[in-house]
């Protein structure tokens, strides 16, 4: 079995969460088996390192799965962190954007000065449904002046086609 039919074999699909009509992708699975995290972070860090010929400065992870391993890929790649958090949470100065996801509305904020103006940006996150978070994010990243090379999903679900909302390169592990 290759490292990604593994980790989407840990994937768990909970129909009717938190909605009903909505088929729930559990990632938290794969952060109980120690040898997936590893395959997780070493198949994104070896992306990156492939294909992507500019040094990356920054992985912003969105609020809150995003975090889990967005620090993860930053430390390998001795890049910065950056969160983009739900309303409300971050001190100081914020940008913001709001956004409509597949089960909700929702607004993301991220500190002025965290992303400086030329930086080169990676989006991370669990999944794109819609492209809802991910497009606002994206958004922030522009009005810091950063530059964002690509987004990065461990799981996209096709049908919602949340790619047409996004303006950067998209790569996803795990398609459903
Ligand atoms: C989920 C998921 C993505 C987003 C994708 O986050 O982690 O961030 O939804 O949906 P979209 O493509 O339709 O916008 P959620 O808002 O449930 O928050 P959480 O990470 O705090 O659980
Ligand atoms: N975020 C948006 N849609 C989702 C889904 N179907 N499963 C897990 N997280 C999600």
């Amino acid at each position: 079995m290759s490292d990604l039919e593994y980790l989407r074999s840990l994937i768990k699909a909970v129909p009717d969460f938190p909605q009903e009509g909505i088929m729930f992708r559990d990632i938290f699975p794969i952060f109980q088996d120690p040898r997936a995290i590893e395959m997780l972070v070493s198949h994104i860090v070896n992306h990156i390192n492939e294909t992507i010929k500019e040094k990356i400065d920054v992985i912003v992870g969105l609020d809150a799965r995003g975090f889990l391993f967005g620090p993860m890929v930053a430390l390998r790649l001795n890049a910065a962190f950056v969160p983009s958090r739900k309303k409300g949470k971050l001190p100081g100065e914020t940008l913001s954007a709001d956004f409509k996801k597949e089960y909700g509305v929702d607004t993301f904020e991220m500190q002025v000065g965290a992303i400086k103006p030329g930086q080169n940006v990676i989006i991370m996150d669990d999944l794109i449904a819609t492209g809802g978070t991910a497009a606002a994010a994206g958004r922030l990243v522009e009005k810091s002046g950063g530059k964002l090379l690509e987004y990065i999903f461990l799981i996209e679900l096709a049908d919602l086609n949340g790619r047409k909302n996004l303006t950067a390169p998209i790569y996803s592990m795990i398609t459903f």
